[in-house]
Formats: structure tokens, C-alpha cells, sequence
């Protein structure tokens, strides 16, 4: 089958386990580390990786649980962006690690660099991830800037009664850096009261920044993922918005995932598996590994709006998935 083009990023997850317990997260509350051996070695991920390259993944992202809490996972980064086909390796982390992972991580190559932080005072980041490493996360992304990996994106999810008398504050990181702050909407969590009490639509996102004057927008490229971009007068940097609640369309999802343990996934929200892991380990040819690829490609769901009636518990947890 010609694989179909526009899905040419893939996420890759190489751990279930994170440091943190952030209030959004469903994950944790369940999660039961998995054994050593149900992980995919570095070796089977680069496997997978060559495979997903062969039939049109140009993107890759490294996420978890949290990526840099594995070892060994500045040598897998660059071996990954010596994989042929690959155009772009991207890493998803909080933070945490970054201060002392920064340096080797782009010496090996790197520079797509994704940091998860949703405040900038350490009582409420404590609040929010159960853990008190603002100042480790301040400092790593101080590192990655002065190291100037570009982009530089930072996640912010926006939870209203939280966080969300800061968003002035977190965007203004990206008029005094060239980095890219982007707001995320709150997607169903683990208690779904507390999801609509902390849940904040894009829109009135959008009018709280009102002040930071005409924004104007950018154009994507086409391995983007859903955010929308745009420069505000002054700033060095861009700000995005992410609505997977509000405006998210599955015509236009142009990702797959693979969980840790092998698992690969044309959707995050669908309960479809494909498992590579067992026929990676019994020998698989290249040639099968893409067909897996394939038929993940050829069950994604296009044109159905995004499922948001009935997301709330049974859906996968974000960490496992990686994100
Ligand atoms: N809503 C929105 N984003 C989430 N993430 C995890 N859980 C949620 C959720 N309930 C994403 C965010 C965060 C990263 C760790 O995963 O981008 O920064």
C-alpha cells in the first residue's frame, strides 16, 4: 500500500516511569512501573525507527513517562539522528534532568527541545507536579538557552483557578527569549469535576493575552503538529495554542505513537494496539515491521471530529502513551 503522506510523525515513548505526579496526569494514579524486560531496548527502538523512516515518518519526538530519567538516553539521541530518512528528532521533558543533560543531549545532536512547564513560582509548580523541582527545571531551561537549541518550546497547560493568572507572565518568556510558549487546553483528567472546574477554553486564553497587542500569525510546516503560531509585536520568540478540546480535528492528526512497551498506536484516544514488540523479538524482517507501520497508517481515523463526549476515564493515560 502507498503510505498515505501527511503521517510522517511519529512519538516515541522509552519510558513508563517520571519523576513527577502532576494533578492533570492520569496516569500515575494507576500506574504499575512495567518489568525491565517488557521495555524495548534501544536497539529494538532504533529497529522501529529505521522501520517508520522506511515508510515516511520524517519526525520523531522522544518522550515518556520522562524520557531523561532512562539511561543511556543521550546515546540513543544520537544514534537516532543517524537514522536514514529521519529529518527532524525531537525530545519531549520536564525539566528536571535538563541542568546536567543539556550539554551531551546537543552535543549529540539534538535541538528540538519540548520543556512541560505550567508556572514560575516554585510553591505552585509544587502544587501542581507534587514535587519541588522548580528550581531544577528554571536552571535546565536556563541551560537550554544558553546552549540555544532552537526550537525551544514550552508547554504550558492552562488550568483556570491555578495557573491561569500567569499567562501574561509565561508569555513574556517568549518576548525576552526566542522561545515558542504554547498553551495547552486541559483534556480530560482522572476526576472529571476537577477537569471542569480547571478547564480553560483557547479562546479565553487568547483574550487574556489581548494586551500583548495584534498577534500575528505563522505559517506551519509540514510536519507541525495542531498548535497554532503566531508572533506578538516585540517578541523574540512565538506564541501557540493547542486545542485539543475546543477545535482538535482528527482529519488533520498527522502523528502515531509507540508506548514503551511496544505498542503502536494510530490514535491516542482509539483503543486500537498494534504490538511490535512481539515480532521484533521473534526475528521480524524490516519488511514486516513496515507493513505494522502501514496498517497503523491506513487506520487512522480522518475525517470524524474529535471524539469529546466520552473521553474521560476510559481513555489511555498520557504517560504511557506519551502525550
Ligand atoms: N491535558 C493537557 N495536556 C496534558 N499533558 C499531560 N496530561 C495532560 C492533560 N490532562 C501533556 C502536556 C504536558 C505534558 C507532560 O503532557 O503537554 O506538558
Amino acid at each position: 500500500m502507498e503510505p498515505l503522506p501527511f503521517i510522517n510523525y511519529l512519538r516515541l515513548s522509552i519510558t513508563d516511569r517520571c519523576q513527577l505526579r502532576c494533578s492533570y496526569c492520569t496516569y500515575w494514579r494507576e500506574w504499575r512501573q512495567l518489568p525491565a524486560p517488557e521495555i524495548l531496548s534501544y536497539e529494538e527502538l532504533l529497529r522501529i525507527a529505521g522501520a517508520a523512516a522506511a515508510v515516511g515518518i520524517r519526525k520523531i519526538r522522544i518522550t515518556g513517562g520522562e524520557p531523561l530519567v532512562r539511561r543511556g538516553v543521550v546515546d540513543f539521541v544520537r544514534k537516532l539522528h543517524h537514522v536514514p530518512g529521519l529529518t527532524q528528532v525531537c525530545l519531549t521533558t520536564n525539566g528536571v534532568l535538563l541542568g546536567e543533560l543539556a550539554e551531551p543531549l546537543y552535543e549529540a545532536g539534538l535541538r528540538h527541545l519540548n520543556l512541560s512547564l505550567d508556572t514560575l513560582r516554585r510553591d505552585r509548580y509544587r502544587q501542581i507536579t507534587g514535587r519541588d523541582n522548580f528550581q531544577e527545571v528554571w536552571r535546565g531551561l536556563e541551560r537550554a538557552l544558553d546552549l540555544g537549541f532552537h526550537p525551544l518550546k514550552i508547554n504550558c497547560v492552562v488550568l483556570k483557578g491555578i495557573n491561569d493568572d500567569e499567562l501574561v507572565d509565561l508569555a513574556l518568556l517568549a518576548r525576552d527569549h526566542p522561545v515558542q510558549v504554547r498553551f495547552i487546553e486541559l483534556m480530560p483528567t482522572f476526576f472529571r469535576r476537577w477537569w471542569d472546574h480547571h478547564f480553560l477554553p483557547m479562546d479565553a486564553v487568547r483574550r487574556r493575552l489581548a494586551g500583548l497587542g495584534p498577534l500575528r500569525p505563522r505559517s506551519r510546516s509540514a510536519t507541525a503538529g495542531p498548535a497554532r503560531i503566531f508572533r506578538a509585536p516585540g517578541f523574540k520568540g512565538e506564541l501557540g495554542f493547542i486545542s485539543p478540546m475546543s477545535k482538535h480535528h482528527c482529519g488533520s492528526c498527522n502523528r502515531l505513537r509507540l508506548t514503551a512497551s511496544g505498542r503502536l498506536r494510530p490514535c491516542l484516544f482509539g483503543e486500537t494496539e498494534l504490538d511490535l514488540k512481539t515480532p521484533l523479538r521473534q526475528g521480524a524482517s524490516s519488511d514486516l515491521l513496515e507493513s505494522f507501520f502501514e496498517m497503523a497508517i491506513s487506520r487512522k481515523s480522518r475525517s470524524s471530529p474529535f471524539p469529546t463526549s466520552d473521553l474521560s476515564l476510559r481513555g489511555p493515560s498520557m504517560v504511557s502513551i506519551g502525550g
